[in-house]
């Protein structure tokens, strides 16, 4: 990978006051692309008045829009229909946690796990309230791992749905969701996939994957603060519309109660610009649509491959600190937590004033870190990076945590 050409496609990297600070907090949200911040200039400067109307500028907005679904869905092997924008994926998920209120039926069972972000976790947790039975998925307390067989043994008749990560935001190992998929299926359960913290790392060709429900969030995919959900059409036509009554019969209204943010959503389309640049400038400039999305993600997942493992040696075997999830980079996104034995926070202070941007906290995955005998309060550092991160960024951390641990 050309990583010149990658960081000039974001004007993070030519910002004077960012210069020096080397960004390790990507799981939080990463850098915009360039793509997107003119399209979303350009939308507010030239068409930002009510999309879709038969005037110009109107009609120019809706086209953006339009655009955006359908690039996207065509990079995620699904078809536009599919795809949903909403405000967030918690968002998305509280919907479609009160869908699925209204489509199960007291004494039906689905499972969460507890290693997910709170937001594929607690909506689906409080249908309790209304007879559904919740059952645990749980880690494995040492290790973090989610065995698929222990899923094996939740899975019966009356499970209607299995949620869990694609990859979760503290462990970082990467799940077999097409296996996971098929297991859940063949119960006779549908399957929702939280993807926000690998979709980062390369898009996932969902309708290869398979998962009914797929959720990711753009802010952490070089894009706009939206979040975006793909929802198989045969369950999305299944559960109850919750979106205005008129808007019942568009599949990507269907899920989405709030008004979109018309800009944001048109913006969405720089980030297939961004992707099909780097496809461009490396050799595969005939490919689009899934066979792009292929190409950029395994791109990308190499690059960051090369770039985690030696961070992973340096932490792996040291006493002063535990890293959760694996040990090898395949098997994982580069989003590595460690925890210290004390509050994590303040070693994340120190980081910032050695130019390392990184984060302290539980992340809102308290339920993980617990299960793995960590103090939610006391938290862990956090360090996690993209694609975009340099060689020297990541030995410049390397040496500031040797430092600060
Ligand atoms: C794994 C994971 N899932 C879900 C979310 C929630 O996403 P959003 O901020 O779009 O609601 C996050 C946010 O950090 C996350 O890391």
């Amino acid at each position: 990978m050309d990583i010149d050409f990658v960081r000039k496609q974001f004007p993070a990297f030519q910002e004077p006051s960012l210069q020096g600070q080397a960004f390790f907090e990507n799981a939080g949200g990463s850098y915009p692309c360039g793509a997107v911040i003119d399209r979303l200039f350009r939308f507010y400067s030239r068409h930002k008045v009510q999309p879709y109307a038969p005037y110009a500028a109107s009609r120019q907005a809706g086209a953006e829009m339009d655009e955006a679904r359908s690039r996207l869905a065509a990079m995620l092997g699904v078809a536009d229909r599919d795809v949903s924008f909403g405000p967030s994926t918690t968002q998305n998920t509280y919907v479609l946690a009160q869908a699925f209120r209204q489509f199960l039926k007291p004494g039906e069972s689905i499972v969460v796990t507890n290693q997910d972000h709170e937001a594929n976790s607690g909506p689906w947790r409080r249908l309790s309230d209304s007879g559904i039975e919740v059952r645990e998925w749980t880690v494995d307390p040492a290790t973090g791992h989610l065995d698929p067989a222990a899923l094996e043994s939740l899975l019966d008749e009356s499970v209607r749905l299995v949620c869990f990560p694609h990859c979760s935001n503290v462990v970082g190992e990467i799940n077999p969701v097409t296996e996971i998929t098929a297991l859940a299926h063949a119960a006779g359960a549908f399957v929702c996939v939280d993807g926000v913290s690998y979709a980062p790392h390369g898009l996932p060709n969902v309708g290869g994957l398979g998962p009914d429900i797929y959720l990711f969030s753009a802010y952490k995919t070089y894009g706009p603060h939206q979040g975006i959900m793909v929802i198989n059409p045969s369950l999305a036509e299944l559960l109850p519309n919750q979106g205005h009554v008129f808007n019942g019969g568009d599949l990507s209204k269907r899920f989405t109660p709030a008004g979109p943010d018309h800009a944001q959503v048109a913006a969405c389309a720089g980030m297939v610009d961004y992707f099909e640049a780097l496809a461009d400038h490396h050799g595969a400039d005939r490919m689009r649509g899934a066979e792009m999305g292929h190409f950029v993600h395994d791109l990308m997942r190499q690059r960051e491959i090369g770039l985690l493992q030696p961070l992973l040696d340096a932490v792996k075997d040291r006493n002063d600190l535990r890293l959760l999830g694996p040990s090898t980079a395949e098997d994982r996104a580069p989003t590595v937590a460690l925890a210290l034995g004390r509050p994590a926070e303040p070693v994340a202070a120190q980081l910032a004033e050695l130019g390392i941007m990184a984060g302290g906290g539980d992340f809102y995955a308290g339920r993980a870190l617990s299960a793995m005998g960590i103090d939610p309060a006391e938290g862990v550092l956090r360090l996690s990076f993209t694609h975009y991160t340099s060689e020297d960024e990541v030995a410049k951390l390397i040496e500031a945590l040797d430092r600060v641990v």
